[in-house]
């Protein structure tokens, strides 16, 4: 059987920064209680008159790691895509970055798995690899936040936590199996779905009775019970990391770096210190993007990696809780 290994990362997030003081323009909220509540001082939203969308984002953030595997477009066999916030209802948006990057007619599927969405996603591209299906795929995380939150005092609980951009890397096949994804574990628990959802629009709430509805219906907006959601997120996090260690008999000890899903740098900070983590065993970037969902392990694991904190040989642990709730992790020998 193969192994597979990320051969090339990129990330893109649009320029248009937004400031907890610049929210405090729009909703009744402050930096202070942002900050303390979540460590984020700041997100990228796509500006107004722009033309990105979840799929160009991917698309930027595909080029870059394309590029960086040292591959040309035709050597991409598969399209992996996580997000929660597609540019269409359907088709998903894997197929516009068959479209857009202008790939040949390969394979192309979206993953519908919200902030785990990313961890989903490697899982599904390493199942391929490792069959022998196929030798490079694409696998993107993306997301367009910032349309769909409700900007108004009525919406900021949820409102201040996301932000925009898209993350990618390139899988590959490697007959190396001391190195690349070690495991990849998933989990789902659907009984807690409407703690953190959007209901609308969906085939049971259509468009026409959401406009019908005179703005009452504001069920198309994300709604979340954050402390029910956070006091899962942090024994969620801590049993996918203790999951992805000992299946590979090691533990904590053995950890390089912990890539964990940014929802809140609180949850990161939690994890941290029951693991009694080094500074330099963790990475956490929400502080400047805020929360971009499937978008958020690539995009911090990319940074990582330019600013040279992942080294050869490394022992990462990627780890995502969220809506769903669905949650899970991958271990990586870098
Ligand atoms: N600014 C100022 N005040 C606010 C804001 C805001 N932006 N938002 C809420 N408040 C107020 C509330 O109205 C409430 O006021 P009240 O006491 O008068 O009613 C008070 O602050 C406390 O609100 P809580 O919601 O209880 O605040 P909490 O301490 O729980 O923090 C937070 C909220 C940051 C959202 C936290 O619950 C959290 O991070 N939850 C988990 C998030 C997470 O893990 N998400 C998973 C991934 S996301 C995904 O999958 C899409």
């Amino acid at each position: 059987m193969y192994n597979s290994k990320i051969t090339g990362l990129g990330f893109y997030v649009p320029d248009n920064v937004i400031t907890n003081d610049d929210l405090s323009k729009m909703m009744d909220t402050n930096d202070e209680w942002i900050q303390e509540r979540t460590g984020i001082k700041e997100r990228h939203w796509i500006p107004e008159g722009s033309d990105d969308t979840s799929a160009t984002m991917g698309a930027k953030a595909a080029k870059i790691a394309i590029e960086r595997a040292g591959l040309s477009k035709d050597d991409i066999d598969f399209i992996v895509f996580a997000t929660l916030s597609p540019d269409y209802y359907f088709p998903g948006c894997g197929v516009q970055i068959q479209d857009m990057l202008e790939l040949p007619t390969i394979g192309a599927i979206d993953i519908r798995n919200q902030c785990s969405g990313f961890v989903y996603a490697l899982s599904t591209a390493d199942q391929f690899i490792k069959t022998g299906m196929y030798k490079n795929i694409l696998v993107i995380g993306s997301e367009y936040h910032s349309n769909g939150l409700d900007k108004t005092t009525r919406g900021r609980g949820v409102g201040v936590l996301f932000g925009d951009g898209a993350g990618a890397c390139v899988l590959s096949r490697t007959e190396d199996n001391t190195k690349g994804i070690l495991s990849t574990h998933l989990h789902s628990q659907g009984k807690y779905a409407d703690k953190l959802v959007v209901h609308s629009p969906s085939i049971k709430n259509w468009v026409p009775k959401i406009i019908a509805s005179n703005g009452e219906d504001i069920s198309y907006f994300p709604y979340m019970d954050g402390t029910f959601v956070f006091k899962h997120a942090v024994v969620r996090f801590s049993e996918a990391i203790m999951e992805g260690l000992t299946a590979n008999n090691l533990t904590v000890n053995d950890l390089d770096m912990f890539i964990p899903h940014q929802a809140n740098l609180r949850i990161s900070q939690f994890v941290q210190r029951k693991f009694k983590l080094r500074d330099d065993q963790i990475y956490n970037n929400i502080m400047q993007y805020g929360n971009t969902t499937a978008a958020s392990i690539i995009i911090a694991l990319t940074e990582a990696w330019e600013k040279g904190k992942i080294k050869d040989n490394d022992l990462i642990v990627l780890a995502a809780f969220g809506s769903g709730f669905t949650w899970g992790s991958v271990v990586i020998r870098w």
